[in-house]
């Protein structure tokens, strides 16, 4: 039902009561200002004027907004002129009052779109480096209350896979993760808009595409809004959302934003998979380059991965996140690169060193910095291995931090490092048990190494298989 604006809803009630009194005073008429519904909203001080006086409607376009009636005046030429004139001004009041009032809303809501953008996309630019499911899942979260709908669903397409990836938010607010094959026979919504990038936007079953169909044995219902993710023009998946608890219809505001939104995400989401691109790149050359090392050192083989994988391990029973875990990955691939340079003399020596030797052994934990920090990419990685040798008492090298100095990282590299070395052969000496090499940690746990991470080695699933012998 439309409501019609009230003349009082734009002037108020004292300011044409101030008009009328000023135009009567002037043309000594008595003026009376009515409402729509007849009602007197203004009269000039003593007005008697009455409905049934002369009188000229007050207009706004074609829309009726009351009355202005008036009594007394000898001559009807001078009366309808005062009428108009008054008319005219009330009219002119209302219809910049009016103006004015619409842009205001209009900003208001230009505002609180952007708000509403702003609230979405802010979570979203963190995203997409590790977790796709754990970032859709926040994709789809925001952009469901977004537009209120009572189900939606993120589908997202994998590189050479047949399957969309499908996360379901139901209208318990569960979010349900399912895959749903592409299957060329398949006419589901999302099929058509994932395959013909058409949107589609139906609150009518006869807005919804020909050929296409609701689905509703998953559970879609009108209204229904689709949306294609793309990426470099290519498509990445679908945006679908699925009926509304208080209207039956999307808001042309809601498609704009969620428009806006999807394309975004599209954007985000095809940035992720260059940075992806770019780190295993990146992991591959480091590979690569802590290969080079073992190639040195025959007895090493395996050393780094086995150190990787232990340090990874310990990181993430830390609690570190997967971002910080992957870091560490790296640098425990390169912990060691500072030996390339160590003459292979002292490499590759027996017996034991002597003090020099010692050194320049000793070396290699500068050595791999200073090697390292021509890469930009790397440099917050660049303490953590210079710090593997580093020790708790102040014992370690190369700078012999103490304590909390020493940065985490550098004491889990520390920790796998050595529990490794032990557990391996070397040609002037066999493995040490692994129980043995257990209670060198336990020995050495808050002088040589870092308890808390002594412990959080000892409870991995790594070492727990390693010491079942599986
Ligand atoms: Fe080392």
């Amino acid at each position: 039902m439309l409501v019609y604006p009230k003349l009082t809803d734009f002037i108020p009630a004292a300011e044409l009561d101030g008009l009328l009194a000023r135009a009567a005073t002037i043309s000594g008429l008595s003026l009376c200002c009515q409402g729509l519904g007849g009602e007197i909203v203004a009269r000039s001080p003593g007005s008697m004027a009455e409905p049934n006086g002369n009188g000229v409607d007050l207009l706004h376009g074609k829309e009726r907004l009351g009355r202005l009636t008036s009594t007394g005046g000898d001559s009807r030429a001078v009366v309808s002129e005062v009428l108009q004139w008054v008319a005219d001004e009330i009219q002119e009041r209302f219809r910049t009052r009016r103006e004015i009032e619409c842009l205001a809303e209009h900003i208001t809501e230009n505002y609180h779109n952007l708000e509403c953008i702003f609230d979405v996309i802010q979570p979203l630019s963190s995203l997409f480096s590790l977790n796709v499911v754990e970032n859709c899942q926040t994709v789809l979260v925001a952009t469901s209350s977004l537009v209120h709908a009572e189900r939606s669903w993120l589908l997202i397409a994998f590189e050479d896979k047949p399957e969309l990836v499908s996360l379901h938010k139901t209208e318990e607010g569960d979010v349900l993760l399912d895959s749903t094959v592409l299957d060329d026979s398949r006419t589901g919504p999302w099929e058509h808009t994932f395959r013909t990038g058409e949107a589609i936007n139906a609150a009518r079953s006869s807005d919804i595409p020909c050929g296409v169909q609701l689905r509703e044995d998953l559970g879609v219902t009108l209204p229904l809004l689709c949306l294609r993710l793309e990426g470099d023009r290519r498509p990445l998946g679908v945006l679908c959302f699925s009926g509304k608890a208080h209207a039956d219809f999307f808001t042309s505001t809601e498609v704009k934003l969620t428009a806006a939104i999807t394309a975004h995400i599209g954007t985000l989401m095809s940035n992720a998979k260059l940075q992806e691109d770019m780190h295993s790149l990146l992991l591959e050359a480091i590979t690569v380059l802590s290969g080079v090392m073992e190639t040195k050192d025959e007895y090493t083989h395996g050393h780094v991965e086995r150190v990787t994988n232990y340090a990874a391990s310990i990181a993430a029973h830390l609690g570190f996140t997967p971002e910080h875990v992957e870091r560490l990955r790296i640098a425990a691939l390169l912990h060691d690169l500072g030996k390339i340079g160590i003459p292979d003399r002292v490499l590759l020596k027996h017996g034991d060193l002597t003090e020099d030797e010692k050194a320049i052994m000793q070396s290699h934990a500068i050595a791999g910095p200073r090697i390292l920090k021509h890469f930009k990419h790397l440099e917050p990685i660049i303490p953590w291995i210079q710090g593997h040798h580093e020790r708790p008492d102040g014992q370690g090298y190369p700078l012999g931090l103490k304590g909390d100095a020493i940065p985490i990282e550098a004491q889990i590299l520390s920790v796998a490092d050595a529990f490794d070395a032990m557990t391996s052969n070397r040609p002037y000496r066999v493995a040490m048990s692994i129980d043995a090499a257990v209670r060198r940690l336990h020995d050495g746990a808050g002088t040589q190494f870092n308890e808390r991470v002594v412990s959080a080695f000892l409870e991995t699933e790594i070492f727990q298989n390693l010491k079942n012998g599986s």
